[in-house]
């Protein structure tokens, strides 16, 4: 699974916590909604290895709640609350707005927890996004986007860190919210903003 083309992006670990069947989320959408926090809008290109856009790609994308948790670890979340699957536009584009991930605990109980408890290591993980980019013609690429700032970043207890897929989520005022998002009119806050291209390698 981590066998990768050194010129695409970097795969990482699927993780237990994706669903099956996400709701479409539109370009320019937002999976934050009500949630507390501090809006971070992602934007990027899918390309491929030559560096041409690849149209229509479909992103599978999911996080953590502001409270640590995966929708299918938290009755009080919806199914498909901070899941959504987006098709990139004629050039490979997408964006999005959702609030920023938290670090959170891979579950330590049971033989998970002795392991970790035998190699003398703690449950953490970095903050992240998952992604699943597929496009007809590409290689599936199962990934995570991780912030340069996160505490966790070099200790990783499922090791999915790559040093491609650390961003910087750059703090940006409020008067600099683009407009054509689903919440253009509603930031009034400083936001967060963070550019990822995705790489996908021929099939
Ligand atoms: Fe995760």
């Amino acid at each position: 699974m981590m066998h990768s083309n050194p010129a695409a992006t970097s795969s990482s670990v699927l993780g237990p916590f994706h669903v099956s069947n996400p709701p479409p989320l539109p370009i320019g959408g937002d999976m934050k909604g009500d949630h507390d926090g501090t809006v971070l809008l992602v934007e990027g290109r899918v390309r491929d290895t030559d560096g041409n856009p690849i149209p229509n790609a479909q992103i599978d994308i999911w996080q953590t709640a502001p409270n640590g948790l995966y929708s299918s670890q938290d009755p009080d979340q919806d199914i498909h609350s901070f899941h959504g699957l987006m098709t990139a536009d004629d050039s490979g584009h997408f964006r999005f707005t959702t609030v920023r991930p938290v670090e959170y605990t891979v579950p330590s109980d049971g033989p998970v927890g002795e392991l970790l408890e035998a190699a003398g290591r703690h449950p953490w993980r970095p903050s992240h996004l998952h992604y699943i980019v597929t496009a007809p013609g590409h290689r599936t690429l199962v990934t995570e986007i991780f912030p340069d700032d996160d505490p966790y970043l070099d200790q990783d207890t499922v090791f999915g860190v790559r040093d491609d897929l650390v961003m910087t989520y750059h703090e940006k005022p409020a008067g600099e919210f683009p407009d054509g998002m689903a919440i253009s009119g509603q930031v009034t806050e400083p936001f967060l903003h963070v550019k990822f291209d995705v790489i996908l390698s021929p099939q």
